[in-house]
């Protein structure tokens, strides 16, 4: 079925780990449909002249379906509902819950570019380069407008919000340039926010990167972007600054639930954090004082991104209460 799709000038190509999944998917729901689509037709038509009047004064019988029958259509589509809910739902899921060794890369949409940048540094406009076989995540952005990631060939599409992050995750299978195309209208030069990402074997894409200026690592940048803020002085991240612990330690935090000051429980994710650094005020860690200033204004889209992930990268341990105050 795949190498036959992949014939056809309209249906594009397959490139990722759930190209497939997605595939098989599409083709039984179409087979289920055009079935029924026929089966209804052919009855229809068959029924009309079976049953059609044959003399103007003629006047038809109420008749009842037999219980086997209706019971029939009732149970029948529903197993083939719930099949394609089941099915649907796993498929759904393996889309778009990524993979624990997924690397993280980087997107900001705007109008109108895609942004891209690489864990190492790199960073590329409406082109992304990717090695083959090695799970990605993407984690999206936007500085203006919604737009839309969306890669055909990966059978994977997901909105780029402004204000919150969102992600999606891709493995490419094989090597090639696949287009990258915004799927939400965003403005009047929409149809032109396009691009493309090129999958390449890992070794050439280690050459890749090592042609290019690498500049600093997103990391590095918000290592550096805290202690410009002077986050440090507040945060202990156990690296050195002990500061004052007037807030909490954002060591091991990523990743695990923290515990509010009205006794409720929010994940510590990228909006978490991203709302936290914006709008400190919002979800106060139970046990410090809500003296927090807002960096709302001070720090970029860019450098948001940069934070966060430096504070990721302070851990995300397994326990699963961490802002306990010391
Ligand atoms: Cu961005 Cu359409």
């Amino acid at each position: 079925m795949q190498s036959m799709a992949s014939d056809l000038p309209l249906f594009p190509q397959s490139a990722s780990t759930v190209s497939p999944q997605v595939d098989a998917l599409f083709f039984a729901w179409s087979a289920v449909s055009i079935f029924f689509s026929l089966l209804i037709a052919v009855l229809i038509i068959y029924l009309m002249a079976k049953y059609r009047r044959r003399s103007p004064d003629e006047v038809g019988l109420p008749e009842r379906a037999p219980f086997w029958l209706e019971v029939a259509w009732s149970l029948i589509p529903l197993a083939i509902m719930l099949v394609m809910f089941v099915w649907g739902t796993r498929v759904f899921i393996n889309i778009y819950r990524p993979p624990a060794d997924a690397v993280q890369y980087y997107s900001i949409g705007r109008q109108w570019m895609w942004k891209f940048q690489h864990p190492t540094g790199q960073r590329e406009i409406n082109t992304l380069h990717i090695p083959v076989g090695q799970p990605i995540k993407l984690l999206l952005q936007s500085e203006d407008v919604i737009h839309s990631f969306y890669v055909p060939a990966f059978r994977v599409k997901q909105d780029a919000v402004p204000g919150r992050y969102t992600s999606v995750w891709f493995e490419a299978t094989k090597p090639g340039v696949y287009h990258l195309f915004c799927a939400e209208y965003c403005g009047g030069e929409h149809s032109k926010m396009i691009g493309s990402v090129v999958a390449m074997e890992p070794r050439q894409y280690e050459e890749w990167l090592s042609g290019g200026p690498a500049g600093r690592s997103v990391v590095a940048s918000g290592a550096e972007l805290f202690q410009q803020l002077a986050c440090q002085t507040c945060h202990r991240t156990g690296t050195g600054t002990p500061g004052l612990a007037r807030a909490p330690n954002l060591e091991g935090v990523f990743g695990n639930q923290v515990r509010l000051q009205d006794g409720s429980t929010v994940v510590a994710d990228e909006n978490y954090l991203r709302e936290s650094i914006l709008n400190p005020m919002a979800k106060v860690t139970a046990g410090w004082q809500p003296i927090m200033p807002t960096y709302q204004g001070q720090v970029t889209e860019e450098q948001l991104t940069q934070l966060i992930s430096y504070i990721r990268s302070l851990g995300e341990s397994s326990t699963p209460e961490v802002n306990v105050r010391p």
